[in-house]
Order: structure tokens, then C-alpha cells, then sequence
């Protein structure tokens, strides 16, 4: 396991401003007593965001946003802008989440394009790339992975990509009718992503947190920080919960006690 890991969760579109003022109060509480090795973010939406950054600006949580355009401003109907996210002071972008992906056909070439935007802006991109389940089957997952890493990561120096963190969210382990991928199978994957990033960027690529995401819940969490790629949990539903979110916290803080 390594000595720093980030543990964070994308709301994806379930709290309200309310819900999501008294999450994060419960979550600055709790983020005083949590080993300071464990780094903590939460990926609110965009409506959000200026309130729960002004309630976290004491504490050690990193604020992240859900999307953003490439362009600094523009005739894009509904879209947000780097320019935006950077007066509200966010720290993270997540981008190409399988969701954005799957039903708003974002694809690596505009993730690259938004990796560039965040990067000249001052955010840390976490990019988010997974296999579906056909490429799964047609055991191509590699090659999926490594294309994706390639093309959202085009153009983005050695200097840069200190910046950036990885989550692999393999597509047929996320969500409601997400099947939890056995640990093997994330180690496998880890590695690879691991040996992918090095070849792109040496010694760098071997710092480059990457993050695991799909299903991960309280009964499979502690499997996966434990393997040797695997620096971080990109957790949904498990962690919306703040009662589940606790106990995942707790566990992960006796590691580094
Ligand atoms: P679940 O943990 O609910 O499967 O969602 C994971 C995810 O999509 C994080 O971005």
C-alpha cells in the first residue's frame, strides 16, 4: 500500500445544496481526525460548489467539479468553464467520467482537450478510463486502457503530468447494476496501467497517483487499497452514506496508525 492515498467521492447528480452543506459539515469534523496520509476530496455538482468550497477553505478536503468545457468562454449552452471553475477556487477537475462518456458521447479527444484547460488553469485532472463490458469480453481491456490513457494524456509534458491523477473505473463495475471486479483482476489492470504510464513518462509516471473506482462498498474496499498500483478509492455510493463513508474512513485510518 502506499504511504499516501486519496480517498474521494463523486456525487454524481444526488445532493442537494442542503444535503450536501450537512455531508460535508459531518466530513470536515471527521477529516481532523483522519491520518494526515490520507488525502480527502469530494466531487460536489456545479450548483454546489462556491458554498461547499467556502465551508471546506479551513480544512484539509480538496474540492473538485464534475465537468467542464475546454474553451474559455463561448456560445455553449450550459457548459462551464475553466475560467468559472477557477474563481470559485476549485482544486480538481474529474473528467471523462463512463458516465459523460456514455450518455453525453464525450470522447478522448475532447478529454485531452479539457486535461490542457484544466492544467493551464491550476487544477489537478483526474481522468477517469475503463473497459466496457464488450471490450471486456472481447478481451481488448489493454488495449482499451492504453489508448485511452494515450489520447487524454496527448501533449501533456512530463512537467504537467505531476499534476494529473488516473482512476480506472472499469465500466461494467459501476453503479447500481455494477458488478464488483475481484481484486485479481484490479491488480492486473493497475499494473499494467502502472508499466503504461511509465513507458510515457519514466520515473514520473511511476508517481502518478492512480485511483480505483466501481463498486467499491464496504466489503471489498480494504482488498483493493491494498494492492501495490491502487494509491486511491473513487468511491459513489458507498461514501454518499456518511455513515458508510465513516467506517470506510475509520478502517483506512487504523492502516497508518
Ligand atoms: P459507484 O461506487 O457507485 O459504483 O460509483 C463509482 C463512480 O462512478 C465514481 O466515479
Amino acid at each position: 500500500m502506499s504511504n499516501k492515498i486519496w480517498i474521494g467521492t463523486n456525487w454524481k447528480m444526488t445532493k442537494t445544496l442542503k444535503e450536501g452543506l450537512a455531508y460535508t459539515e459531518e466530513l470536515n469534523e471527521l477529516s481532523k481526525k483522519v491520518s494526515s496520509n490520507i488525502e480527502l476530496f469530494i466531487i460536489p455538482s456545479h450548483t454546489a460548489l462556491i458554498p461547499i468550497h467556502e465551508l471546506t477553505s479551513k480544512s484539509r478536503i480538496h474540492i473538485g467539479a464534475q465537468n467542464m468545457h475546454w474553451e474559455e468562454e463561448g456560445a455553449y449552452t450550459g457548459e462551464v468553464s475553466p475560467r468559472m471553475l477557477e474563481e470559485i477556487g476549485i482544486d480538481m477537475i474529474e473528467l471523462g467520467h463512463s458516465e459523460r462518456r456514455q450518455y453525453y458521447n464525450e470522447n478522448d479527444r475532447e478529454i485531452n482537450k479539457k486535461v490542457h484547460a484544466g492544467l493551464s488553469h491550476g487544477f489537478t485532472p483526474l481522468v477517469c478510463i475503463g473497459e466496457n463490458l464488450e471490450q471486456k469480453n472481447n478481451n481488448i481491456s489493454k488495449e482499451v486502457l492504453a489508448a485511452q490513457l494515450k489520447v487524454c494524456l496527448k501533449d501533456v509534458t512530463k512537467e504537467e503530468v505531476t499534476k494529473v491523477m488516473v482512476a480506472y473505473e472499469p465500466v461494467w463495475a459501476i453503479g447500481e447494476n455494477g458488478i464488483p471486479a475481484d481484486a485479481t483482476y484490479v491488480a492486473e489492470a493497475h499494473a499494467f496501467l502502472r508499466q503504461q504510464l511509465v513507458e510515457l513518462y519514466g520515473e514520473t509516471g511511476a508517481k502518478i497517483p492512480l485511483l480505483f473506482g466501481g463498486s467499491v462498498n464496504l466489503e471489498n474496499f480494504m482488498e483493493y487499497i491494498k494492492i501495490e498500483d491502487v494509491n486511491g478509492l473513487f468511491i459513489g455510493r458507498a461514501a454518499w452514506n456518511m455513515d458508510s463513508f465513516k467506517q470506510i474512513l475509520h478502517r483506512l485510518d487504523d492502516l497508518f496508525a
